[in-house]
């Protein structure tokens, strides 16, 4: 089982949680960590290289700071240009049928407040719907998302902890049972 882990973060270098994940998630065998906004730091995507680097794994992670309720900009212009019909979906576009999908998000505001009663109303599951029906009309089987919330108050002991968990998660997601909708 060999798994991609997409990461999109505009400032990686300022990040606590993304990149505590990339640093533990780089430690793993048969995993490949691929840094979107190093890769593409002007949007301008090589899809060739971009399905060729998905074809070669069984599962696809999108690893991502919650912006505005969303994926950042690159993440979303990556599905927009790499998802091609013929490749991913249409009556031909079957080279991702069967691969396994991830999310895994850390946000800045509590769990509480992704919930009807809630300032954000909305729950994180909710907010992601257009990712699981990506992973739908695609023929991916979706995993259940890893969340990471509250960082601005999270702990260097909590952060930490994160990302054990989230390669345990992300790599033996039959384990995982948080998250699941
Ligand atoms: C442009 C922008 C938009 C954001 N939007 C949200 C949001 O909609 N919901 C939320 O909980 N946090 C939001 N945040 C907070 C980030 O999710 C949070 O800073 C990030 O997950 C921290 O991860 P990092 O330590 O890897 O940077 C936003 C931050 C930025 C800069």
């Amino acid at each position: 089982m060999k798994t991609l882990v997409i990461v999109a973060h505009p400032q990686l270098s300022e990040s606590r949680v993304n990149k505590a994940w990339v640093e533990r998630m780089k430690q793993e065998a048969d995993v490949t960590v691929h840094d979107l906004y190093a890769a593409y730091p002007n949007f301008e995507i090589d899809v060739e290289k971009e399905q060729q680097l998905v074809m070669e794994h069984d599962r696809i992670v999108f690893q991502f700071p919650l912006y505005w309720y969303s994926t950042p900009a690159l993440l979303k212009q990556w599905q927009d240009v790499v998802l091609t019909y013929g490749w991913a979906y249409g009556s031909e576009g079957n080279k991702l049928h069967d691969k396994e999908f991830l999310l895994a998000i850390s946000a800045g505001g509590p769990e509480q407040a992704y919930q009807r009663d809630g300032y954000n109303y909305f729950t994180i599951a909710e907010l992601t719907t257009p990712l699981q029906a990506m992973a739908n009309l695609t023929g991916m089987k979706y995993l259940a998302p890893f969340k990471f919330h509250g960082v601005m108050q999270a702990s260097e002991e909590q952060i930490k902890h994160s990302a054990e968990e989230y390669v345990k998660h992300a790599l033996h997601p039959a384990l995982a049972t948080e998250g699941v909708r």
